[in-house]
């Protein structure tokens, strides 16, 4: 979701501004994901590496996540939508905490989407914490399997990415969901953010769809 902050320097707007209007654009891809059956959508909305950002844009981002799952775990759960958040999120407060396990509680038997929202994730902590979790779990260290790896990750028991879709016109992986793209097909687009439509959506399922995907072979 790159771009909140052009977009908002562009119109000689606050950084958080940008933020509060990429947030309608996270509503409009969940709408599409759903007019278009996608089965899970994953949505980076803060990374390990933001908290480098000035202290005010991090406690503005973490207020508004905040507010917004509050505001919006009612229409979500009435949409048959399964949110899980998927990050180190220990590091948050404890409302927001509770905040968090209350609505995935709620709404994890839902099946229409699977919402995952990382927060304070980073790829390569990711494949960190599985590698410790299987070691911690075992009594005798043997060697770790793929299958190991996977069963440890945040989106355990989830698809490996097919689609991955970065606006705002940088072309590269910002340390997102690292070990599930090995074989994901790369869309970017130059629209920012907050521009993010319906054309751009689709622009991405066609290009994906005349992809043809050989996972190593011929
Ligand atoms: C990247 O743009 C965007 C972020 C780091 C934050 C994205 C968060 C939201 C859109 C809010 C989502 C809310 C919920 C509840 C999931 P940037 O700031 O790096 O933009 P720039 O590259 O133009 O500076």
């Amino acid at each position: 979701m790159d771009g909140n902050g052009r977009w908002a320097k562009k119109k000689l707007l606050p950084r958080l501004v940008g933020h509060s209007k990429g947030l309608q654009s996270v509503r409009k891809i969940i709408e599409y994901c759903i007019k278009y059956n996608v089965n899970t959508l994953t949505i980076y909305a803060f990374s390990t590496e933001n908290w480098k950002r000035p202290i005010k844009e991090v406690d503005g981002l973490i207020k508004l996540f905040s507010e917004s799952i509050s505001r919006e775990s009612k229409k979500i759960h009435s949409n048959n939508i399964k949110l899980k958040f998927i990050g180190d999120t220990s590091i948050f407060t404890e409302p927001l905490q509770l905040k968090i396990k209350e609505i995935e509680r709620e709404t994890s038997r839902n099946k229409r989407l699977i919402l995952n929202v990382a927060l304070n994730y980073g790829g390569r902590l990711d494949i960190v914490n599985s590698v410790n979790s299987f070691y911690e779990n075992q009594k005798i260290i043997k060697k770790i399997t793929e299958k190991n790896i996977n069963s440890g990750l945040y989106t355990k028991g989830q698809f490996d990415v097919d689609l991955l879709i970065r606006t705002g016109g940088q072309q590269r992986m910002s340390n997102f969901l690292l070990w599930q793209s090995a074989y994901a097909e790369l869309y970017f687009s130059k629209k920012l953010w907050p521009d993010f439509d319906e054309k751009v959506f689709v622009n991405a399922l066609y290009f994906f769809q005349n992809t043809e995907r050989k996972f190593g072979s011929i």
